[in-house]
Formats: C-alpha cells, sequence, structure tokens
C-alpha cells in the first residue's frame, strides 16, 4: 500500500468512492457543503484499487480533514493518511488540523484521540440540520447509537 496526492484526474473515482462510503457526492459539516473538487487530499492505493482516501481544505492558518476513510482498517493506512495531512500542514505553516466526526462514531473518536487530536467542542444537534441538506444521513448511526452530534476535535501543531 502506497499513498500520493490526489489530482484533477481523480475526481470522477473520488466522487464514486464518496457515494459509495458516505451515500453522496457531498459532505455536509457545520453547515457548509464539500464537493471534492474544491479540496486537497491523498489517495491510499494498492495497485490499481483505492483502499483510503482523506480529503482537506487550508483556510488561513487552519486545516480542516474534511473525509477519512480505510477500506482495510487495522493495517495502517488510516494514521498514513493522518500524518501525510499533518506533514502538509506544517509545511504551510498552520497553526491547527482540526475536523469534524460525529458522536455515534465511537471508533474515530478514539482513533483520532490517540493520534493526538483533542475534543474542543459538541455542536449538539447539528448533523439534525445537516440532514436537512442532505437526508440520506440515516437517524441511527454507527453503534446503533442516534447520530445527532458534531464533535470537533483538533490538533495545534
Ligand atoms: C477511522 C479509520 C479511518 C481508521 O483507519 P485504519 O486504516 O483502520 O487505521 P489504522 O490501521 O492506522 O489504525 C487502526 C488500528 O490498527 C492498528 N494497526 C495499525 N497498523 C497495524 C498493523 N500493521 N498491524 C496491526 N494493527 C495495526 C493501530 O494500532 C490502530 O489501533 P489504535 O487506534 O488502537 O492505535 C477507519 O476505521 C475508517 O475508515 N472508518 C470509517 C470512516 C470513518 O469513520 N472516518 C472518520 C470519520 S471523520
Amino acid at each position: 500500500m502506497n499513498i500520493r496526492l490526489l489530482t484533477a484526474n481523480d475526481l470522477p473515482r473520488l466522487r464514486k468512492f464518496w457515494r459509495e462510503n458516505w451515500s453522496d457526492e457531498f459532505v455536509v459539516a457545520h453547515g457548509v457543503i464539500y464537493h471534492p473538487d474544491t479540496l486537497d487530499g491523498f489517495v491510499a492505493f494498492d495497485g490499481d484499487e483505492w483502499v483510503g482516501e482523506v480529503t482537506y481544505t487550508f483556510s488561513d492558518v487552519e486545516c480542516e480533514i474534511v473525509s477519512l476513510d480505510s477500506l482495510r482498517e487495522g493495517q495502517g493506512i488510516g494514521t498514513k493518511l493522518i500524518n501525510a495531512v499533518v506533514d502538509e500542514s506544517k509545511k504551510r505553516n498552520c497553526k491547527r488540523v482540526f475536523l469534524i466526526t460525529t458522536n455515534d462514531n465511537l471508533h474515530a473518536l478514539g482513533f483520532y484521540q490517540k493520534r493526538g487530536f483533542e475534543l474542543v467542542a459538541v455542536h449538539r444537534g447539528a448533523v439534525n440540520e445537516s440532514r436537512k441538506i442532505k437526508p440520506g444521513i440515516p437517524l441511527i448511526g454507527m453503534n446503533n447509537i442516534p447520530l445527532r452530534d458534531e464533535i470537533e476535535l483538533e490538533m495545534n501543531l
């Protein structure tokens, strides 16, 4: 498995990847709609197969991670993708990397905290608002937990 930067040529495949893994070609977080063509990212690949992706966006001195997926869990893919974004953020002199995950995603909450991210905010009911824009967001999320809130995590650089 290796990783490389996403390019414009990857957009159709990234859209398909999001459709298959996040139910649509866009992601909604804190009221903002993110489309793949406005984001930077890395893809993890094994031969012709995509086994993971991360997308992110820079604004001023911050980097926001918009999506992170690993299709082969427990093999270091997620860690490698996160490290690549953190390295890129340092190169651009960012002061922090942050992301939104959801209240049901207990695995992601553990994963990020073990890698140096800290919980900074709970945005109560924010997913209920996102669902108005993206009705495909389920009412019941991972671990059979009602999917309601956004949780913000950050790493200060
Ligand atoms: C969260 C997610 C990205 C993690 O990806 P991943 O590829 O499984 O991550 P890693 O393999 O790097 O790490 C997972 C575990 O495997 C272990 N691991 C890593 N490499 C390993 C290896 N070579 N052999 C054995 N175990 C290994 C790690 O120690 C880690 O355990 P820890 O978190 O207790 O330290 C993945 O679970 C995922 O795609 N989830 C669904 C989408 C999602 O929730 N995305 C985030 C929402 S914002």
